[in-house]
Parts: structure tokens; C-alpha cells; sequence
């Protein structure tokens, strides 16, 4: 089964991901997790993102895709979940082009709607360890020691540079303007579906689980 999970920053993508994963045998692929372990890293690919991610605004398509590409071609046949990709009507057409030549056919685009303000406070809230990339939350989900990973046990429970509230302004505009229409592609071709992202993440993912049987 291959899958997109689809909405605005913040909705639970990478948290229903996390908990898709540990259920079923699928590949997590988040560009946005992509990205910041290049930046890490310091690559050439992270260097080509870093300005992007930092100011809030997407990286340019031609280095989202080839990245993907990358990714995709290396899965030898393994299930997949599209975490953050596509963004653009243009990644959208490419990622048609790109599942075709894999042979590996999309199942559902999932999509979650949480209203804005509670977006907004998820981001603002959101804390990651930079060891192991696990996502706390500061009210919902905090770490059992503060600023201590419960996963790793690593003291270096952080905020995301791009969750400060004027940054997550511009990501939330960018949204709206260059990726919301992504819901039109897929609803167009039928293999869309949209649930409620609000309540705990566990109900979130029973809503989902339903969604795929
Ligand atoms: P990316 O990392 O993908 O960020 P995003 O799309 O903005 O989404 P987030 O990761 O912020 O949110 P999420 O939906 O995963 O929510 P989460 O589960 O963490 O991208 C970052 C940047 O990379 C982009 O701005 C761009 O620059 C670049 N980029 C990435 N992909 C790109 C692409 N395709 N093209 C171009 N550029 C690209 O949850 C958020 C918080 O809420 C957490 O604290 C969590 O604990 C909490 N939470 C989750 N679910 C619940 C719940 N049900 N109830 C209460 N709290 C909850
Ligand atoms: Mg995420
Ligand atoms: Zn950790």
C-alpha cells in the first residue's frame, strides 16, 4: 500500500506517519526530514535548502524532485508513505511520472483538516529531539524529563527554527497559495479522501486506519 499524507504544516503528517510505521511495514518518507538531516549534514543538498526552510518558503521544485527521484528508485518495491510531498501542482505531475516508472501504483492521498489557530499552537508548541527526531509537543505530548528524549534519551529536546510564529505566518501562506491546490489533482483523480485531524492523535488514527481498512 502506498500512500500520501496531505495538509497543512502542522495537521499531524509526521506524527500519524511515526504511528502508521509502527504498525506496518512501510517506508516514512518525509522531504521535509529529508532536508533538515542534509542541512545537518551539511550537503550539497542542504545547502541548496537551508535559505528555503529557514525563511519558511518551499525549496525550488527541480531540487525537491530530483531528491524524491532519488529516494523512490532505491525502495525496491517496498511500501511507501509521502510525507510532504507534493507541494506543488508541478511535483504533483511529476511524481506521476515518477510512480509510473517504478511500477509502484499511489493506493490514497489522506488528507487532514485542522482549523488554523490550533495549527498554529501545534507549531508554536511542537518541540523535536536532535538526536533521533521524535516530535514532542510542550502541552499535548511532553518529553517525561523535561528536555530529555524519551526515545533516545538525549538532552536535546528542541524547537524547530521554522516554528517561530512569524515564520509558521509564511508557511501557512505558502500553503495556501502554492499547495492547496494539490487537493484538486488527487480529488480529480479519485483516490482522495480528506478526515477531521482534530481530537488526540490516537483518535486522529483511528480515523485513518478506517480510511484503509
Ligand atoms: P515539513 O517538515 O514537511 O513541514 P510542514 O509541512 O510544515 O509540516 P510539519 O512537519 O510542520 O507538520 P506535520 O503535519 O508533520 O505535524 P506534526 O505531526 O509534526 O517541511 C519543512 C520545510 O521543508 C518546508 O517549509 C519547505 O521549506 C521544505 N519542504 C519540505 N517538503 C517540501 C516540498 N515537497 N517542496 C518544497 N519544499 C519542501 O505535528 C505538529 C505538532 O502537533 C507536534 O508537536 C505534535 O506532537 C502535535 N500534534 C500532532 N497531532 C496532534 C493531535 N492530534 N493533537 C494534538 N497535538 C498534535
Ligand atoms: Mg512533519
Ligand atoms: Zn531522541
Amino acid at each position: 500500500m502506498n500512500l500520501i499524507l496531505f495538509g497543512a504544516p502542522g495537521v499531524g503528517k509526521g506524527t500519524q506517519s511515526a504511528l502508521l510505521v509502527e504498525k506496518l511495514d512501510m517506508r516514512h518518507i518525509s522531504t521535509g526530514d529529508l532536508f533538515r538531516n542534509a542541512i545537518k549534514n551539511e550537503t550539497e543538498l542542504g545547502k541548496k535548502a537551508k535559505e528555503f526552510m529557514d525563511a519558511g518558503n518551499l525549496v525550488p521544485d527541480e531540487v525537491t524532485i530530483g531528491l524524491v527521484e532519488e529516494v523512490l528508485k532505491n525502495l525496491n518495491g517496498q511500501s511507501f508513505i509521502l510525507d510532504g510531498f507534493p507541494r506543488t501542482t508541478a511535483q504533483a505531475d511529476a511524481l506521476d511520472g515518477l510512480l509510473e516508472k517504478i511500477g509502484a501504483p499511489l493506493d490514497r492521498v489522506i488528507s487532514f483538516q485542522v482549523p488554523e489557530s490550533e495549527l498554529v499552537s501545534r507549531l508554536t508548541g511542537r518541540r523535536v529531539c536532535k538526536g533521533c527526531g521524535a516530535v514532542y509537543h510542550i502541552a499535548s505530548k511532553p518529553p517525561q524529563q523535561d528536555g530529555v528524549c524519551d526515545v533516545c534519551g538525549k538532552a536535546e529536546v528542541v524547537q524547530r527554527k521554522d516554528d517561530q510564529e512569524d515564520v509558521i505566518k509564511v508557511r501557512l501562506e505558502n500553503y495556501e497559495n502554492s499547495t492547496r491546490p494539490v487537493k484538486e489533482f488527487y480529488q480529480n483523480k479519485g483516490q482522495f479522501t480528506e478526515i477531521d485531524g482534530t481530537g488526540s492523535a490516537d483518535e486522529v488514527f483511528e480515523r485513518v486506519q478506517k480510511v484503509l481498512g
